[in-house]
């Protein structure tokens, strides 16, 4: 049995070690946020943070998580209370079909927890594992320089700690 930290809830599976996280988070603990694309570690929609840093949880096995914190899109927010990241990315309507946009976000949120003011190119930089194939690109920009000032205000509210 392995015990997994997600989004400040612990779970247990009987999964075997080897299993990616992706299905252990999307058929047994039912959070759907992360997406299956590719597979390969291609397309980054399946991103999900591990102790604050993105991984591919479409390849990453169940037993490298065992003493790490993860974090999916449902960590940070909800419908009726949506995290900074995720309000920037409704305002700016960054979504087109909408499947890449939870791995963006995920890249988004850890990006700005270790840089709450990005430049364009840092932001570039952070988000080019996440392919949209809906080639929303210059939306998904605008909603990560937009997060960053949602973020700025919710780390200096929260006395600088965002989690
Ligand atoms: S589904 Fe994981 S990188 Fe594409
Ligand atoms: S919004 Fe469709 S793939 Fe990005």
């Amino acid at each position: 049995m392995i015990t997994l930290r997600v989004n400040g809830s612990t779970f247990d599976t009987e999964s075997d070690p080897e299993t990616p996280l992706l299905y252990v988070l999307r058929n047994e603990i039912q959070l759907n946020g992360a997406k299956f694309g590719c597979g390969l570690g291609q397309c980054g929609s399946c991103t999900v943070l591990a102790d604050n840093r993105p991984v591919f949880s479409c390849l990453t096995p169940i037993a490298m998580f065992a003493e790490r914190e993860i974090t999916t899109l449902e960590g940070l927010g909800s419908i009726d209370s949506p995290g900074p990241v995720q309000r920037a990315f409704i305002e700016e309507q960054a979504a087109q079909c909408g499947y890449c946009i939870p791995g963006m976000i995920m890249r988004a949120h850890a990006l700005l927890l270790l840089n709450s003011a990005p430049d364009e190119l840092t932001i570039r930089q952070a988000l080019e594992p996440s392919l949209c194939r809906c080639g929303t690109h210059m939306r998904i920009l605008r909603a990560v320089h937009r997060a960053s000032e949602g973020f700025r205000e919710q780390t200096s509210a929260a006395g600088g700690n965002t989690q």
